[in-house]
């Protein structure tokens, strides 16, 4: 499934790295490839961009065939120290480009209008073929599209079946912006869930997939969970083919929307 806008076609579901690094990643990365992913989500501060590039450069696999996202930290807080980290993102990588580079968590201090100045730098220079941002707040996101110089494609939050983002979604969609949800599985925990494990047992499905495909159902909405092994990542693929019913949704919406995993003592205020 291709999640296309007029600014990127995104595979709706691809793999996250985090915290994987060196060989490890690697072998999870090939596996992945070798499934059928054809999307990857690393960073800067994952460290394991060279360990995503030597995987890719290994498949062999056509360049356009697979999209690649990176992050730049927030301690590159203005125009030039952000350009520099992605070009350095890239070299990690050994790609002559991204297909989506986002700013990866904003700061009290950050110049935004300077970063949203590089990131069309970057986008205008072929560098990365689409431009977005990760962890914006309903209000920053808004300034943030009100400022870009590139258009922005994409927002990467926390989102799963236990996280609403209905005020984040009233603004990517919109803007025609994909939302890419990250920790899509709670980390592992959400797919334990009695209502989730119910809506699971009445597909033969697992509660990995059905977390998944509420996700994916939303629309405009991709998602990048984490496997290491090809077991648990062929079983998250087979997110794809499974369609929850309108009461499935009922009772998936149903459940508490407020259980955040990931909440630094450096993330914004979630309700600015
Ligand atoms: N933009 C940001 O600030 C940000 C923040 C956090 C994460 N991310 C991205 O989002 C990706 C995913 O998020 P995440 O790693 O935090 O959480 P997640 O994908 O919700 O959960 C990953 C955990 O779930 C387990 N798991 C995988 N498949 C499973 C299955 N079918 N059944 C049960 N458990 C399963 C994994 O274990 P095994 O690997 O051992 O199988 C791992 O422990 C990250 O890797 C990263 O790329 C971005």
């Amino acid at each position: 499934m291709i999640l296309k806008t007029p600014l990127m076609a995104m595979p709706a579901l691809g793999l996250g790295t985090w915290p994987m690094k060196g060989a490890e990643c690697e072998r999870a990365v090939e596996s992945a490839l070798s499934l059928g992913y054809r999307h990857l989500d690393t960073a800067e501060m994952y460290g394991n961009e060279e360990a995503v590039g030597a995987a890719l450069a290994r498949s062999a696999l056509p360049r356009e065939e697979v999209f690649l996202t990176t992050k730049v930290w927030f301690d590159k807080p203005d125009e030039a120290s952000f350009h520099d980290a992605a070009l350095r993102c890239l070299e990690r990588l050994r790609q002559p480009h991204v297909d989506l580079l986002l700013v990866h968590w904003p700061s009290p201090g950050m110049d935004l209008p300077g970063i949203l100045s590089a990131l069309a730098k970057l986008h205008a220079a072929g560098l990365a073929k689409a431009v977005g941002v990760s962890n914006f707040p309903p209000a920053l996101l808004r300034r943030a599209l009100e400022l870009a110089i590139a258009p922005l494609a994409c927002l990467q939050v926390e989102h799963h079946v236990m996280l609403d983002q209905s005020a984040l979604l009233a603004v990517t969609e919109p803007a025609g912006m994909v939302l890419t949800s990250y920790t899509p599985l709670g980390k592992g925990d959400v797919t334990e869930h009695p209502v989730i494990q119910a809506i699971a047992r009445r597909h033969g499905a697992t509660g990995a997939q059905v977390a998944l495909a509420a996700i994916l159902a939303r629309g405009r909405v991709a998602a990048i969970p984490k496997a290491a092994g090809p077991e648990r990542q062929r079983e998250n693929l087979g997110a794809l083919s499974l369609r929850l019913s309108p009461q499935d949704l009922e009772e998936l919406r149903a459940l508490p929307g407020d259980r955040r995993f990931v909440n630094p003592d450096f993330a914004p205020d979630w309700a600015a």
